[in-house]
């Protein structure tokens, strides 16, 4: 294959075509097929890994980047708009890009067991990963507030889920306190091997596209995954692999936006429960993140998630959960400020089947129930 060029996400963009339906991509065929083996040995040289290290994987990351014209047209000036699709890891989040490297990490420390407290979407890449490998797993998940897929992935990979009285936040308190009296390792986000795995998505992003994006939007809850796009970014630039670093664009749920407030929530609302986080743990470093990207940490309300929520599924045909439309929801509602001609990367961070009864719930669409099972019914609901 000497001389071959790979298309770039950037060419997919080029050769878009949008159908009747307004929602086709045309992709032009890749030219080469590789096997993917999972994002530490694909980055090995990039992270904290040695020879000596056991790999827990299930073939994470390598998610694909989606050229989204239907959003960059609701936009209105000329832009490249692409979805990073991280709803497509083997657990259906970006957890699962730490989850490989904490979990690797905690084996090659030789401990028993792990711990998190979780939104939904941690435990289950805990449970996945920790679980299959015949480590004790438990996960502190807020009580009532943990989305029907997300719990019944955890429970199904075999996890114990102690569903506390109180917050996610309350819950991190818990677990810190019991890796720090018990042999457990805690893998949430402060365990600092989650953000190097989660670092991966900034190199697939650069790899995609041959350069970084003018701008990157992510939703914000606890605030290591911005944190550890920022890394993957400056990493990157570092070693001459892009030409400059994006301006980051981070959104908290307006009825959690801690860092935008400026202040602890003690009680954080949001209809998006992913990122029901009223005291993140990487807020400082988020925040130094941003600013020295030239970017923001901004809310939005769950009016404006739930509206990206339906137009991202109907205009661009992908289904992510409530959380994950936060980017899509602060990039149009920065729509004023973005200059012609960027390249705009909104991160998708988990799948939507994780949360069926939200999606029921505020789909605005309509079931027509109790049709009798003949042709003619049938055809007289269709309006023929
Ligand atoms: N999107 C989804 C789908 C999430 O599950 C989370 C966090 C975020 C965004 C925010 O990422 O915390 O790195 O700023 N979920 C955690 C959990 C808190 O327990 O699953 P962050």
């Amino acid at each position: 294959m000497t001389g071959a060029v790979l298309p770039t996400a950037r060419d997919a963009f080029r050769y878009f075509r949008v159908d009747f339906f307004n929602m086709v991509t045309v992709i032009p065929p890749r030219t080469t097929q590789e096997y993917w083996p999972g994002l530490i040995q694909h980055y090995a040289k990039w992270l904290p890994v040695t020879d000596k290290t056991p790999i827990v994987t299930l073939c994470e990351g390598n998610t694909p980047l989606i050229a989204a014209p239907a959003i960059a047209e609701r936009l209105g000036k000329p832009c490249e708009v692409y979805l990073k699709f991280d709803g497509l890891n083997p657990t259906g989040s970006f957890k699962d890009r730490g989850m490989t490297m904490a979990v690797s990490k905690a084996k090659e420390a030789g401990a028993a067991a792990v711990i998190c407290a979780s939104t939904g979407n941690t435990s289950a890449a805990a449970a996945a990963y920790a679980c299959s490998r015949g480590h004790a797993r438990l996960c502190p998940d807020p009580d009532g507030y943990v989305a029907l897929g997300k719990l019944a992935q955890t429970l199904m990979y075999g996890a114990e889920i102690i569903a506390i009285r109180d917050n996610f936040d309350c819950a991190l308190t818990l677990v810190r306190q019991m890796a720090d009296h018990y042999p457990v390792s805690l893998v949430n986000s402060v365990n600092r091997f989650r953000l190097e795995g989660q670092k991966t998505a900034a190199f697939e992003i650069v790899d995609a596209l041959g350069d970084a994006p003018d701008w990157l939007c992510t939703p914000v809850g606890n605030a290591g995954n911005i944190t550890a796009y920022w890394m993957g970014f400056c990493q990157y630039h570092q070693q001459g692999k892009t030409s400059k670093r994006p301006r980051l664009f981070g959104f908290e749920a307006e009825g959690a936006a801690a860092i935008v407030r400026d202040q602890v929530i003690t009680h954080p609302e949001t209809i998006a429960t992913a990122i029901r986080i009223g005291n993140p743990a990487s807020w400082v470093r988020a925040k130094a993140s941003v600013q020295v990207s030239q970017g923001a940490i901004d809310a939005v309300s769950d009016a404006e998630i739930l509206e990206a929520y339906r137009v991202l599924a109907r205009s661009t045909g992908i289904f992510c959960e409530p959380a994950s439309a936060a980017s899509v929801a602060g990039l149009l509602k920065y729509r004023d400020q973005i200059p012609s001609h960027a390249c705009i990367v909104c991160v998708l961070t988990g799948h939507g089947l994780k949360d069926p009864q939200t999606a029921i719930d505020h789909c605005q669409a309509q079931i027509h129930a109790g049709i009798d099972p003949t042709l003619s019914a049938v055809a007289q609901t269709m309006g023929f």
